[in-house]
């Protein structure tokens, strides 16, 4: 695991357009595909804006990415909450509308969870294999739609789950996540975490091993991939040796 700390958020925005540039780059010229789960949340909408930046998009051939989301609120596509339109509005860059496969929160949480797990099987066939899977961290700890003590995070065998969500943190509605199986699969793992309001969580994690994997982003440890944490310095003000 690697621990990569920003001077502030905008500095971590940057780092992580170059490590997604970087990543995207490899997995094109290696397999001639860049497979990415994005998250939702506002620390990566500044990474995706970023990436639009010439400086950025330029150097990566969009046609052969395939974008992914991590979660979904169950809202529709044009919906403030909604992840997809979040990523449409920030990640203005041209990839082929085939290569955009956004978890259609327009349905029932169970329906766009059984299409969505469709769809990747499609895609991947039996593993399903991401090149990178972006992450934020919730205050509560949580990562994805995956929340402190929901049945979800016991997950084995599905792809895909729906969940319930009426308590905090907003929005309250409905979610559609990956499940740890796939996240922990993934070649790479990034996680983006900016604040001191995730400093706490973040020393949890990070800081004793013991209690990390209580809480759902702990749990994400993939099996054979790369796991990167790359927070801004207030998200690592607690860590021990940061201080
Ligand atoms: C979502 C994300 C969620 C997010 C965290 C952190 O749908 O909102 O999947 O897991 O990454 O809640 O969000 P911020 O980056 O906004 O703090």
């Amino acid at each position: 695991m690697k621990i990569i700390i920003a001077p502030d958020a905008k500095a971590l925005a940057r780092t992580a357009a170059e490590l997604f540039t970087a990543l995207a780059r490899t997995s094109i010229e290696e397999r001639g595909q860049f497979v990415v789960a994005l998250s939702g949340g506002s620390t990566p909408r500044q990474l995706y804006i970023r990436l639009a930046d010439p400086e950025f998009s330029t150097q990566i051939p969009w046609r052969a990415v395939h974008l992914f989301w991590g979660d979904e609120r169950c809202v529709p596509p044009d919906h403030p909450e909604s992840n997809y339109r979040m990523v449409k509005e920030s990640l203005q860059v041209s990839i082929p509308s085939a290569n955009i496969h956004r978890i259609a929160g327009e349905l029932s949480p169970h329906e766009a969870a059984a299409l969505y797990e469709q769809e990747l099987r499609t895609f991947f066939g039996n593993t399903p294999l991401f090149d990178l899977v972006l992450l934020g961290l919730g205050e509560d700890g949580h990562t994805a739609s995956l929340f402190p003590s929901s049945p979800a995070l016991h997950e084995q065998f599905r792809w895909v789950v729906a969940v319930s969500h009426n308590v905090p943190p907003p929005p309250l509605v409905p979610r559609v996540t990956l499940t740890l199986p796939v996240i922990n699969r993934a070649r790479e793992v990034l996680f983006l975490v900016s604040g001191v309001a995730k400093a706490e969580r973040v020393a949890q994690i990070l800081g004793h091993a013991s209690s990390s994997t209580e809480l759902p982003a702990g749990a994400v440890n993939p099996s054979d991939g790369n796991l990167t944490w790359l927070l801004d310095a207030p998200a690592a003000a607690l860590l021990k040796n940061n201080s």
